[in-house]
């Protein structure tokens, strides 16, 4: 009788687990963007430690469609005197100076043919924390949820939400 257990027929066998296991981590962490941001902001220090409510900073969650990212003179509010001995705050007070918007980099993005309000999903009682994760303790923003259709429809699904493609893409 032939013997299967050979050394070589044992390393394909975990050379197949080790490329399932890499295509299994690439499908899970595709999505898991983060960015190299103009200024090193840290939502563990802001958020966590000094305990600053989400909406002092994303002032359009409750109003608007977006929710909107903060500009250099809002954190002047504090910054003009905290922390200035740091390369990151004086980079702050450039574009302060300079009345340049901080190029944030972007990291969730839907295409322009999905319609998605901040504001109606708010009025509906959905948290922050159920579509961008634990963000009191992230030191650097990663997109925690894929965006794509089954994503929205799975919690629409469990909430008895509309499903009709009108919902969320604006028929021409
Ligand atoms: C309510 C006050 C407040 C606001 C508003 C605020 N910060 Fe801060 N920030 C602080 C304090 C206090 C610290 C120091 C925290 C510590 O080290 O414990 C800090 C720390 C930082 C640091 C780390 C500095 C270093 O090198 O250690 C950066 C970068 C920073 N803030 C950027 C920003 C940016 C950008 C904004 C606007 C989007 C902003 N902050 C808004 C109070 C604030
Ligand atoms: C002191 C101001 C401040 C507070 C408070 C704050 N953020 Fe932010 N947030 C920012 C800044 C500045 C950025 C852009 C830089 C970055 O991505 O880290 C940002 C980026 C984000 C992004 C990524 C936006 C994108 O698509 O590029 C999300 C999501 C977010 N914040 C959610 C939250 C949530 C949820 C809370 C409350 C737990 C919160 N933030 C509290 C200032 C703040
Ligand atoms: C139902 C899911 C959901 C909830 C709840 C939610 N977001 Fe978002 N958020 C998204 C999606 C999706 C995007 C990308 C939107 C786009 O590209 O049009 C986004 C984008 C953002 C951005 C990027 C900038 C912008 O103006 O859109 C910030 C900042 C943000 N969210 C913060 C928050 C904060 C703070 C809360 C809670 C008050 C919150 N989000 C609640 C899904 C959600
Ligand atoms: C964590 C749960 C959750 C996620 C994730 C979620 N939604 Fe929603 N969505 C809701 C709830 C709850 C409502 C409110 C339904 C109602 O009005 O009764 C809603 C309402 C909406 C509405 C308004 C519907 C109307 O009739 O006015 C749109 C548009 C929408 N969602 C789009 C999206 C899109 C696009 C995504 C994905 C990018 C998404 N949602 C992800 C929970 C969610
Ligand atoms: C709850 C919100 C929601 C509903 C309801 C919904 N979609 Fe979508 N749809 C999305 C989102 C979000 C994307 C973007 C995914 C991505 O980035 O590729 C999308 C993408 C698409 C695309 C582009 C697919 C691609 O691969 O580029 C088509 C076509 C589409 N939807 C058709 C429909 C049709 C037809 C219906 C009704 C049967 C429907 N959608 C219902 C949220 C929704």
């Amino acid at each position: 009788m032939k013997k299967w257990v050979t050394p070589s027929t044992i390393g394909c066998f975990f050379g197949l687990f080790l490329l399932l296991g890499a295509a299994y981590a690439y499908h899970w962490h595709g999505y898991q963007k983060t960015q190299v941001q103009p200024i090193a902001f840290n939502h563990t220090l802001h958020s966590n430690k000094l305990n600053l409510h989400c909406t002092y900073c994303h002032i359009y969650t409750e109003k608007e469609n977006q929710a909107g990212i903060p500009q250099s003179q809002m954190c002047m509010e504090c910054h003009k005197d905290i922390k200035l001995e740091s390369l990151e705050i004086q980079r702050l007070h450039q574009y302060w100076k300079q009345s340049q918007p901080i190029p944030w980099m972007r990291i969730y993005r839907l295409p322009d043919f999905v319609s998605f309000s901040h504001k109606r999903h708010g009025e509906k009682g959905v948290e922050c924390i159920e579509c961008h994760g634990n963000v009191s303790w992230m030191h650097e923003m990663r997109q925690i949820a894929s965006l794509q259709e089954d994503w929205c429809i799975a919690c629409h699904t469990s909430r008895g939400t509309p499903q009709d493609c009108s919902t969320c893409h604006k028929l021409p």
